[in-house]
């Protein structure tokens, strides 16, 4: 069988799989059912909660990387006729063995080449390429030791600004302080994760093996994430959510959608990415212009709140990847909403789990 598969009408549904990934996907998979497509899923841990969503599961040998973990999928899915797989684990890589997948039938609906894909994952290179036109972004620039933070923060210190420091590859803001000039024992004692004094910083940065990092100007007004889906470059739709301390909206941002379209042409994304901004605000200045912060070549962890608005994000992807994507009649984005998720609790089946678990693994090459 090659790749022609894509384009010939068969009778069976098309097969498509979430390899391992985020428990976000968990409702992507939900998104889909119904839709036609027939949803599978991959993950180490057979408690996960993406296997619980999929009507069709195996589990992946733990351990696998690279190479070997991309041969290994190829295989699992040619096995079982995954017709497109939407990668998670080593989706980096996996564009790189897209063609082999092609010609076994599987076709990697890779976010990116893998050099954009790595691109995206190291801050620094990216804000370098950044084109500041699409979006401003806060001053910035990078240290690996303590004499270059030093200089860094003779640099970029300006009256009024306070600078922060995040590591250049980084998630889930790990990594990621303001330095306050003193320290603030008011804001430790509220609980405050994210600051840190400058003496605190320079004790740390002093430490051998510090990655690189990046100094930046603080940017302290409203962050907003904006969840994306696009097919080849081309957008196909965008939903903004400002960030609040109680929950999230939905907003009506024209400006950050057309920013998400120049995003998804100029790295030439498919599927479904997000890009997180925040205002810069200074006091006594009342204009508040969105920056950049970073783009992730995934979906992010709220994307169930965009999903709120209405937006099937993982079946517009497919649609557009199977070619039945009316790009002139997509559904509206509701804005103007307020968004809470609420959590659930599973039970995990640890038994039945285990007894799987060998089993497949026991099925996997070594
Ligand atoms: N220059 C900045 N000014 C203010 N907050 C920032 C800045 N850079 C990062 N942050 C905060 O840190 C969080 C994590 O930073 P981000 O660039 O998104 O990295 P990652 O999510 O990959 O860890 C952001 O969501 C934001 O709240
Ligand atoms: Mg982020």
């Amino acid at each position: 069988m090659t790749s022609d598969r894509t384009t010939i009408p068969t009778a069976r549904p098309r097969r498509v799989l979430f390899n391992k990934n985020f428990s976000v996907t968990a409702a992507q998979i939900t998104a889909l059912e119904g839709s036609g497509f027939e949803v599978w899923a991959s993950h180490t841990d057979a408690g996960h909660g993406t296997l619980a969503a999929a009507p069709h599961t195996f589990l992946e040998p733990r351990g696998l990387i690279g190479d070997e973990y991309a041969e290994w999928l190829r295989r699992a899915c040619q096995e079982r006729g995954i017709d497109a797989l939407i990668p998670g684990k080593e989706r980096e890589l996996l564009a790189r063995h897209a063609p082999a997948f092609a010609q076994a039938g599987t076709a990697v609906l890779a976010p990116a080449s893998e050099d954009t894909q790595r691109l995206l994952e190291r801050k620094d290179e990216f804000l370098r390429g950044w084109d500041a036109s699409v979006l401003p972004i806060p001053r910035w620039t990078t240290f690996d030791s303590l004499s270059s933070f030093d200089a860094a923060w003779d640099a970029l210190s300006e009256r009024g600004v306070r600078l922060c420091v995040k590591p250049a590859r980084g998630i889930y803001a790990s990594g990621f302080r303001v330095l306050t000039p003193e320290p603030d024992l008011g804001s430790f004692l509220k609980g405050e994760l994210y600051q840190m004094s400058h003496a605190a910083a320079r004790e740390m940065f002093a430490a051998p093996g510090l990655p690189t990092m990046l100094l930046m100007h603080t940017l302290e007004g409203a962050e907003r994430s904006v969840d994306c889906v696009a097919w080849q470059g081309r957008l196909i739709r965008a939903v903004v959510r400002r960030k609040g301390p109680d929950g999230q909206r939905i907003e009506d941002r024209p400006d950050l959608v057309r920013a998400a379209e120049q995003i998804a042409q100029a790295y030439g994304l498919s599927g479904i990415f997000n890009f997180q901004t925040k205002d810069q605000s200074r006091p006594g200045d009342p204009a508040r212009v969105a920056n950049m912060l970073e783009i992730n070549a995934r979906a992010s962890g709220g994307l169930r709140y965009s999903m709120a608005a209405g937006v099937n994000f993982p079946l517009l992807l497919l649609r557009a990847w199977e070619g039945t994507l009316d790009w002139d009649a997509l559904p509206p984005v509701q804005t103007g909403l307020n968004v809470a998720e609420d959590k659930v609790v599973r039970v995990v089946q640890p038994e039945v789990a285990q007894a799987v678990s060998q089993e497949e693994v026991a099925q996997a090459p070594a």
